[in-house]
């Protein structure tokens, strides 16, 4: 990337859950992260990418700060967070509407937590509305819209308050594949747009190479880093299934898919 400014530091982050054991073992102690490092740049996209249960949603909830962490840093600036804030937006896999609101009164809710005047916020919500593709069905409620267009209004919600960084928890995970292409364009689009820097999770490998300027590969129990992958493909990109075809996708694929399953390679991917 041309602007190396680091936007969001991971200063070797660890987490351990005390899990209760019942009636038929002892509480034992769970290791989820273990010193975790690593940096996001300004305007970047990166993936973390592991198998379920590595602990993808701990830590991005560690950055986001609604759970503690055992040791380690998170810095957005070069300062330490330890709460949430407005400088870190978060879009989980349910979209989670408020079924009694519009969309349009969905995106504006954290406008109206802050307090932003009536006029303001209807503009605001009416720009995200239109950046998300929906201009015209923010009068809708949450039953009357598809999936796809749940995860739109969930993103414009999370963008409503402007936040300089965006934390995905597959975003795209309860969607059928061809809404999910269009939503990863989508996502990229609106990443081009207005330069966020989003921290994105999934378990798709084909959407983690897609959408990402790197990718973080990582182990389970304890979680760590296991490779940072540069993605080679330039933005805009080329489409999903296009890009499938080149070579290189395939080679960073297959190396991925053997780093995630433990086994050792025949051949080295190219990347
Ligand atoms: N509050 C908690 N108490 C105990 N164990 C937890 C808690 N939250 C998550 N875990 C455990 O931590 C591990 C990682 O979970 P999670 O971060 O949700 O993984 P991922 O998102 O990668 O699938 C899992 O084994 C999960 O059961
Ligand atoms: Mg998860």
């Amino acid at each position: 990337m041309e602007n190396r400014k680091v936007k969001l530091a991971v200063e070797g982050v660890s987490k351990t859950f005390r899990v209760k054991g019942g009636k038929f073992q002892d509480d034992y102690l769970l290791h989820v992260l273990r010193k975790l490092s690593f940096e996001v740049y300004e305007g970047e996209v990166v993936s973390l990418i592991g198998e379920s249960g590595c602990g993808k949603t701990t830590l991005l909830r560690i950055i986001q700060g609604l759970i503690r962490r055992d040791a380690g840093v998170i810095r957005v600036d070069g300062e330490p967070v330890t709460k949430p804030a407005r400088d870190r937006g978060f879009v989980f896999q349910q979209a989670n509407l408020l079924p009694w609101r519009t969309a349009r009164a969905n995106v504006e809710f954290g406008l109206e937590l802050q307090g932003v005047p009536a006029k303001e916020r209807s503009d605001r919500a009416q720009q995200l509305l239109e950046l998300v593709g929906l201009e015209r069905a923010g009068e809708q409620f949450p039953h009357q819209l598809s999936g796809g267009m749940q995860q739109r209004v969930n993103l414009a919600r999370a963008m409503a308050i402007n936040p300089a960084i965006l934390l995905m928890d597959e975003p795209f995970s309860a969607l059928d594949a061809q809404t999910r292409e269009v939503l990863q364009r989508e996502m990229l689009r609106i990443q081009a747009e207005t330069r966020k820097t989003i921290l994105f999770v999934t378990h798709d490998l084909d959407e983690a190479i897609y959408v990402s300027n790197r990718v973080i590969v990582l182990g389970a129990k304890p979680g760590r880093i296991k490779e940072i992958i540069e993605i080679p493909f330039s933005y805009p990109r080329a489409e999903l299934p296009e890009l499938r075809g080149d070579q290189r996708f395939q080679d960073i694929r297959r190396h991925m898919w053997n780093l995630i399953r433990n086994k050792p390679e025949g051949e080295k991917a190219a990347a």
